[in-house]
């Protein structure tokens, strides 16, 4: 192939052009290469449509070993040696594809490598490991002779979709949408606390079809910042970027965990050991064994003595991020209406209690009436069947049930006539079994075919949904083989994964199969969109 030269970046759309910044970047790009003065190196067809499929004429293969969302990084590192650097930032990331940054993995790595994208924070699930490895990928990026290939190589792959300019269609555009009501889903004695949440989308229009994504702003709560205040010595009412030194650590900042530049300022502004040891957590280091336990106010309460300046101290910390949670309604069921269920984290370290950001802000710190700036994140590769015959098989332990319940009062508001299996297992029957009333009636009229439930702490022994699938697997394999598709959705890290072995195993013994050819013939499910995974 020949090499391509990447087109010169001039802004050609104006800022004030209703595109996000990612797009605004991508159009420049794009037309600055269409009106390049270059002739000497025009795309061919081939090197075109080579982009088009993001194969960047780079020497790399285009396969991505790393992508397993439950391998360590150092792991995905080694496998990625000698790749590209697009491809490394691309092992860098967490591989859940989930999209909270904005993009999937692919994607993010190449508007990352091609300049588009300059936040290298975005990867929530991949945290400080994920942004340490890209802050030195990036480094490289500028120092490699084949830094133009990298640039060049991002563009085609990285358009971002057009709904993104669209008020409410990403998290650079998010819009107010009202908080209308929570309501608890576990009875007295559970060890969990999940909520059903629901917002009005009539104020801001917004839409969405099942198996999309709610993006939402939360905002940290109110004591929590009052007693950083405190640590800092500082005013609440200090001025910092315009806004109060309370508005800016509610509204702006991750307050969890503490990012390698607060240890940094700290280092600087203050000596001996201390100095040594904020110098080690700024580059990663565990000096005390406690880094994995360090939010902001613990890393204020180590450094005791050190009160960094409040202007400082914001522009060290994280951007607060949104956090996505499946939709578990159908806008064609309740037009205007939006769920969400919410697993609230809540844990104990040392003596203090820490609070998952976004949960219990929608678990507590909203009343109905509230305005939450919000979007909608379009799901990629998570959907219904376009044909309503199609049966489907879903897996959904714990919250992982959520898109599965807009699945069907989506296909009941259309009449679908497909049939419905649904897996659904969490803790204890008697207070952990969510919409059981709602579950059970859709069975009773038919439009639940098969639910097989599976728990956990009922008996002497652990119990999960993949036990009960491969109980029934003989009818499991008989709905693939009438063209069923299979979803799973919910933990990332163990249950998606023991689910797919499940289902391999299930393909092998009922399909007659090898394990090989049992592999093989779900990565096929896989590639033809009939398995399909939202795990976080
Ligand atoms: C596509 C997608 C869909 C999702 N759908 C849902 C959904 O339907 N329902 C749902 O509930 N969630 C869902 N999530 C997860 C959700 O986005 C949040 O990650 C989750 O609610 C936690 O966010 P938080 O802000 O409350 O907690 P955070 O402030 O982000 O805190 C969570 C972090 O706290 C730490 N932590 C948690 N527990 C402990 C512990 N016991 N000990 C030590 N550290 C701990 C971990 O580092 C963890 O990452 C989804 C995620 C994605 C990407
Ligand atoms: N990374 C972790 O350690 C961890 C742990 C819990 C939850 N989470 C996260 O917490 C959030 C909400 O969790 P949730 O409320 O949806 O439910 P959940 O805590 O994921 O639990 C739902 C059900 O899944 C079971 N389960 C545990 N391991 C499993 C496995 N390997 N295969 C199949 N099922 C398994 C649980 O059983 P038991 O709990 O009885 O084993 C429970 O019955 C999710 O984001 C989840 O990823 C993470």
């Amino acid at each position: 192939m020949n090499q391509i030269t990447p087109p010169p970046r001039i802004d050609i759309i104006p800022s004030s052009a209703p595109f996000s910044d990612a797009q605004r970047s991508w159009l420049n790009g794009f037309f600055a290469g269409l009106l390049s003065p270059d002739p000497a190196t025009p795309l061919s067809a081939e090197q075109g449509v080579a982009f088009l499929q993001g194969d960047a004429g780079d020497g790399d293969d285009g396969e991505a070993p790393w992508h397993d969302q439950t391998m360590p990084i150092a792991e995905r590192m080694k496998l990625a040696e000698g790749r590209p650097l697009r491809r490394r930032m691309m092992a860098a990331m967490a591989q859940q594809d989930c999209g909270q940054c904005g993009y999937n993995c692919h994607d993010y790595s190449d508007a990352i490598a091609g300049k588009n994208e300059a936040r290298l924070n975005l990867c929530v699930p991949g945290g400080k490991e994920t942004a340490r490895m890209l802050k030195s990928l990036y480094e490289e990026l500028d120092k490699s002779p084949a830094a133009p290939s990298a640039t060049r190589a991002a563009e085609p792959a990285t358009v971002p979709p057009a709904s993104d300019a669209k008020p409410g269609r990403s998290r650079d555009n998010p819009v107010a949408a009202t908080f209308q009501s929570r309501r608890l889903l576990n009875k007295p004695g559970s060890e969990k606390e999940t909520w059903h949440i629901e917002f009005d989308l009539s104020g801001c229009g917004l839409d969405y079809v099942v198996g999309d994504s709610f993006g939402i702003f939360a905002k940290n709560e109110i004591g929590h910042v009052d007693q950083i205040i405190a640590l800092l010595g500082a005013s609440h009412t200090t001025k910092v970027n315009g806004k109060t030194l309370r508005e800016a650590l509610i509204e702006d900042v991750s307050l969890s965990p503490a990012p390698d530049k607060l240890f940094e300022l700290i280092s600087f502004i203050t000596g001996g050991a201390q100095r040594e040891k904020a110098r080690a957590l700024a580059q990663g280091e565990d000096p005390d064994g406690d880094a994995a336990t360090l939010d902001v106010m613990a890393a204020l309460q180590k450094f005791s003595g050190v009160r960094p300046h409040p202007e400082a101290f914001v522009e060290a910390l994280e951007p607060l991020q949104p956090r996505l949670y499946s939709i578990s309604s159908s806008h064609l069921a309740t037009p205007g209406k939006l769920s969400l269920t919410v697993d609230c984290v809540r844990y104990v370290i040392g003596k203090r209690k820490r609070l998952g950001l976004a949960s219990t802000f929608l678990a507590e710190r909203i009343n109905p009436g509230d305005e939450v700036k919000v979007y909608v994140q379009k799901a990629h590769g998570f959907a219904l069947p376009q044909d309503s015959k199609i049966p489907i098989i879903m897996v959904g332990p714990g919250t992982g049930v959520a898109p599965f319940r807009a699945f069907l009062l989506d296909r009941r508001a259309t009449g679908a006539t497909g049939k419905n299996w649904l897996f659904f297992g969490h803790q204890r029957s008697a207070t952990d079994f969510f919409y059981s009333d709602e579950l059970n009636g859709m069975k009773t009229a038919g439009l639940l075919t098969r639910l097989s439930l599976a728990w956990s702490r009922d008996g002497d022994k652990k119990f999960y949904v993949q036990d009960r699938m491969r109980e029934v697997g003989r009818e499991l394999w008989t709905w693939l083989a009438e063209g069923a598709h299979i979803y799973v959705c919910g933990d990332a890290k163990r249950m998606a994964k023991d689910v797919e072995r499940a289902l391999v195993d299930i393909v092998a013994q009922f399909g007659a199969r090898s394990t090989d050819e049992a592999v093989s013939f779900v990565t096929e499910l896989k590639k033809n969109g009939r398995f399909q995974q939202d795990v976080y």
